[in-house]
């Protein structure tokens, strides 16, 4: 049976990104009737530095902007990772199966750590191997992410192999990466190049959850564009990045394909497209934010939330982390 799981790291604020690429698909999935599981991944949030009095904030922040776009506590588990002890039990375990050449090719490690790698944290580098224990403890199918996600799923889909096969066993299912939809890598409003990010250091650059309607109508007022009308064919933004990227956000915020969307954006100029947007966003994120922070106002029920997650997801993790030793030869009495 299909089992979905997919995480978010509880560092920095959350972004348009994360919303229309990762949370906003978690809660479709959830409502297709899947069985979901999704995370915060506090332990992959340490391997930059966090303040602790942030990185609590932070998780109960991500944990309020999940159940706000519409993740349901009691439909999927929602967990906080170190409260589910055997996703790092089984990290281990995969950092021994997976090779130091496959960690080596992994883009994001390169772009995190930069031209200091030797200054990077080494839980940075070996970052992709407890991603692959979060999927691979709950036996998960389905991963939905971003687009800058993918290699890593794929990497968890050879380390699962690799243990089946040192072990001589069918014990871990490939999980499939699930990347679909207009908003998949969403691009930063100020550089079409560059993907949105928690970590760019200019705020401009992206939409956070939590931006008021002014904020968010600023940002895109100020998005960076060039001169044209908009296209009313997908092929008339090639080359074009900044105009896809609002045109795709667009898309994706009122639900439709970029033809559907160009159909009715089409000629327009950027004067008269952006308050659209702008409107769109606004409409879209508002109770979402507002609801967040109706939900932050009781830190002790989100605790409640990931203690009862934290339990249901250990039903599924502790067995099959069990499973998983007896393979490898650990005495279990
Ligand atoms: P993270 O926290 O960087 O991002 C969370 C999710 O948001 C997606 N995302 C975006 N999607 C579209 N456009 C963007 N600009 C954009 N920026 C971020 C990401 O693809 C991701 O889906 N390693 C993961 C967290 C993780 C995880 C896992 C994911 C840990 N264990 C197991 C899936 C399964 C990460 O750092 O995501």
């Amino acid at each position: 049976t299909p089992r979905v799981f997919s995480g978010i790291q509880p560092s920095g604020a959350l972004h348009l990104g994360n919303y229309l690429g990762a949370i906003r698909r978690f809660a479709a999935m959830q409502d297709k009737g899947m069985e979901t599981i999704y995370c915060m991944v506090d332990l992959h949030a340490i391997t930059v530095w966090q303040d602790p009095a942030d990185l609590a904030q932070s998780t109960r922040t991500l944990c309020a902007g999940y159940i706000a776009a519409g993740v349901d506590p009691e439909k999927s588990i929602l967990i906080n990772q170190s409260q589910v002890p055997e996703h790092a039990e089984l990290a281990w375990v995969m950092s021994c199966v997976a090779r130091m050449g496959w960690m080596k090719r992994m883009t994001q490690f390169k772009d995190k750590a930069g031209k200091n790698a030797e200054k990077a944290s080494l839980g940075l580098f070996v970052y992709p191997a407890l991603m692959a224990a979060d999927i691979l403890v709950y036996h998960a199918t389905h991963v939905p992410v971003g687009e800058d996600q993918k290699q890593h799923v794929e990497l968890t889909r050879d380390i699962a192999a690799k243990f089946n096969h040192d072990y001589g066993v069918d014990f871990f299912p490939l999980p499939d990466p699930v990347i679909e939809g207009t908003a998949t890598r969403v691009m930063s409003l100020r550089d079409g190049s560059k993907k949105m990010s928690k970590s760019d250091p200019s705020d401009a650059s992206r939409i956070n959850l939590m931006d008021d309607a002014d904020t968010i109508a600023q940002k895109i007022r100020k998005a960076r564009t060039d001169f044209d009308a908009l296209p009313s064919e997908a092929a008339g933004l090639e080359g074009r990045a900044e105009a896809r990227n609002l045109v795709n956000i667009y898309a994706a915020l009122s639900d439709r394909t970029l033809d559907e969307t160009l159909g009715e954006v089409g000629g327009l100029q950027f004067s008269e497209f952006k308050p659209k947007l702008a409107e769109l966003a606004v409409a879209q994120l508002a109770p979402i934010s507002d609801e967040m922070r109706r939900l932050l106002a009781d830190p002790a029920e989100i605790d409640r939330i990931l203690a009862a997650g934290a339990r249901r997801a250990r039903d599924i993790t502790g067995p099959i982390l069990g499973r998983a030793y007896e393979i490898i030869g650990m005495i279990r009495s």
